[in-house]
């Protein structure tokens, strides 16, 4: 993303948005991750890719409390997952969103009730506010308000990813989870979602993690890419620098005919270079 909206963070001495520590897991005899370290700053984009059972989803599962790690420690906002009380928690989860690759929305509810939702859990707005509010974020991802009364299994697949955004950012979370955001869309469809998060993302400067396996979502969003291979993040960095890492999974994936395609068509100058380099 070109200029992210960046909040002061080490500098001003606030801990990163992520902190992954020496992070362990192992089912059974299979060792998933193995002394995993990853941070991130605030308002940065940092997208997860790694190949099938490399550990992504996993990991995201982790950062959300949804799984304990057999070791290590992470740290959201500063406060560790792992000892933290069921109020401080409750607190954190109030600071991030998330859209689910799948059950992006509750189909037994009605849009406006899905976006609705974390907003009545609060107890604190009543139903004028929160009906404002509502279509507030409607309006912001693009569906008309009239949308509002329909069921999710009455909607295109483009609307109820924007309204799964809408439900994600509904608290104004400063930091928000993105699992495969443009799978299942149509090209066209998936180049307007991913520069809605664009824009939403410079316009409200939230942090995100995202996996995906979508080169071109990957190019256009994301200011760092974290690799997921041998059991842990092989390499951390800019798109330029993470493509010139010789392995045969960042070859494969970022270089393969598709990879080269999406990249070139990257408007950022420095991919040429770093793929010249990575060729060489
Ligand atoms: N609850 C579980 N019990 C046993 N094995 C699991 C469990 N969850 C994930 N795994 C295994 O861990 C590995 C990583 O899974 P996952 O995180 O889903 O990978 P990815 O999302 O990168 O494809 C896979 O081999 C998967 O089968
Ligand atoms: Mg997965």
């Amino acid at each position: 993303m070109s200029e992210p909206v960046r909040t002061p963070d080490v500098a001003a001495g606030t801990p990163p948005v992520i902190q992954i520590k020496g992070l362990w897991t192992q089912f059974d005899d299979l060792v998933v991750h193995r002394d995993l370290h990853l941070e991130v700053s605030a308002g940065e984009v940092v997208s997860l890719v790694g190949g099938s059972g490399s550990g992504k989803t996993t990991l995201m599962r982790q950062m959300l409390g949804l799984e304990t790690p057999t070791r290590g420690s992470v740290r959201i906002f500063g406060i560790p997952l792992k000892g933290s009380s069921a109020r401080t928690l409750k607190k954190i989860r109030r600071r991030w969103g998330v859209l689910f690759q799948h059950g992006a929305l509750y189909s037994a509810l009605s849009v406006f009730d899905n976006i609705a939702l974390a907003l009545r859990e609060l107890r604190v707005f009543d139903e004028g506010f929160i009906r404002d509010l509502v279509m507030l974020k409607l309006d912001m991802v693009g569906i008309e308000r009239h949308h509002a009364r329909k069921m999710p299994a009455d909607l295109s697949g483009g609307m109820v990813k924007r309204i799964a955004l809408a439900r994600a950012l509904v608290l104004e979370p400063e930091l928000v989870f993105l699992d495969e955001p443009t799978a299942g869309l149509d090209p066209d469809r998936s180049e307007s979602f991913v520069r809605l998060i664009e824009a939403l993302h410079s316009q409200l400067g939230f942090t995100v993690v995202m996996v995906t396996h979508d080169l071109d979502t990957l190019v256009s969003l994301s200011d760092k890419v974290a690799v997921l291979a041998e059991q842990r993040v092989l390499v951390y960095g800019p798109l330029e620098t993470v493509v010139r890492k010789d392995h045969p999974f960042i070859h494969n994936f970022f270089l393969g005919n598709r990879g080269l395609r999406a990249l070139s068509a990257a408007p950022d100058p420095l991919f040429g270079p770093a793929l010249t380099g990575a060729r060489r």
